[in-house]
């Protein structure tokens, strides 16, 4: 049989960097576990952007929609700050999200009991978190009509528009009920049904869904501006939480600090299943481009290569070899690897992007 074949799109600022060492666990599977992918390069955002003028060319766009799954890094930069709305690098990543139909993004909030202590909440709060956020990721505010600049009278207004059908919300709905069946079986769906006709929809939807067809999975509802305090409070209450685009970004940056950096934080986003069973799937880390310390070897890798591991999880069935690369993390990290952001100032000398990768790859290879 054919090797699966991903498509790697490792894009701006750290990007690159991390996804070196996501190559060499991908080439470790290879030699190690005869789990062997072909693999190929391209550009997106910014990088893309320098190359053909466009954050992402349209045989990229094929490419990733013939790919079994797509590994992408960050997009973005200050560099590109100042260019069009239309090829900012960040047009990129969201024409990807939307051609692939990637509507379920799933975002992990698990806290690695070596770093409890270095939450910004206290250690009781956060140690042994274990949460999934299910953003809702190819509609609402981030794709809806009308929206631009308009000039209106003597002023400019600008416009964004929050639109869901009833079958966008069916489907992210499913799939989160479907993963709480895997997991501790409770589901909270946040919306602003207080002030918002898509969040009165959205939590009726919800619920019906679930009275007709997950009535075993526990469903509770919350706004999610309680959401958001709620996640700061009170975090262990929640098993998996169902949300749209903008409320998902917004709360899953929030639940990614809970667990000490957003350097670890990975992220899957799943379309509909091919004929294959596969869904339509793009990994990457929740952390951006991080300019700032981009192209100097600082940068936490583990978020990208945990990304890897959900895509050995939800795209090629390889569960055992998922945990696998998990604990290899969780053993680094217990045994004190740490990338700056891992650190505070006074905690001593930080190791390198390439020797996290290098502790990583030892521990992998102690697992066998
Ligand atoms: C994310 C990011 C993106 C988003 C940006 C880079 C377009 O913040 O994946 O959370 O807003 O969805
Ligand atoms: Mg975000």
């Amino acid at each position: 049989m054919a090797n699966p074949t991903l498509l790697i799109l490792a894009g701006d600022g750290i990007g690159p960097e991390v996804m070196d060492q996501v190559v060499r666990i991908i080439d470790w599977y290879g030699e190690k576990r005869s789990l062997a992918f072909d693999v190929e390069h391209d550009l997106v955002g910014g990088a893309a952007y320098d190359k053909h003028g466009t954050p992402l060319h349209d045989d990229t766009m094929a490419k990733a929609l013939a790919a079994d799954a797509v590994l992408l890094g960050a997009v973005g930069g200050p560099k590109y700050d100042a260019l069009d709305f239309s090829v900012k690098p960040e047009r990129g990543l969201l024409r990807l999200r939307k051609e692939m139909d990637l509507f379920s993004n799933l975002r992990p909030a698990q806290c690695f009991d070596a770093l409890a202590d270095f939450s910004s909440l206290k250690k009781d709060i956060v140690a042994g978190l274990d949460i999934m956020i299910v953003r809702e990721l190819t509609s609402g505010v981030y794709f809806g009509e009308p929206r631009g600049i308009f000039e209106e009278g003597n002023e400019r207004v600008g416009i964004n528009t929050q639109r869901y059908t009833e079958s966008e919300i069916d489907r992210v709905a499913r799939s989160a009920f479907e993963l709480a069946r895997r997991r501790n079986n409770k589901v909270c769906s946040m919306e602003k049904a207080n002030v918002m006709e898509s969040g009165i929809l959205w939590r009726e939807v919800v619920q019906k869904v679930h009275d007709e067809d997950y009535p075993d999975v526990e469903l509770t509802h919350m706004y999610a501006d309680n959401g958001a305090m709620q996640l700061v409070r009170a975090p262990k209450q929640f098993d998996v939480i169902v949300t749209d685009n903008l409320f998902g970004d917004i709360l899953s940056d929030c639940a990614a600090m809970l667990t000490g950096s957003l350097g670890m934080l990975p992220s899957a986003s799943l379309g509909a299943p091919n004929a294959d069973g596969r869904p339509k799937a793009l990994y990457e880390p929740v952390h951006g481009s991080a300019p700032d310390i981009a192209g100097q070897g600082k940068a936490n890798p583990i978020a990208c290569i945990l990304s890897f591991a959900m895509a050995l999880r939800y795209s090629f069935d390889q569960g055992e070899e998922a945990a696998r690369l998990e604990q290899a993390v969780e053993q680094v990290l217990a045994d004190g690897a740490r990338t700056a952001d891992l650190m505070g100032p006074e905690d001593g000398t930080p190791i390198s992007t390439t020797e996290m990768g290098d502790a990583i790859l030892a521990a992998l290879d102690a697992s066998l």
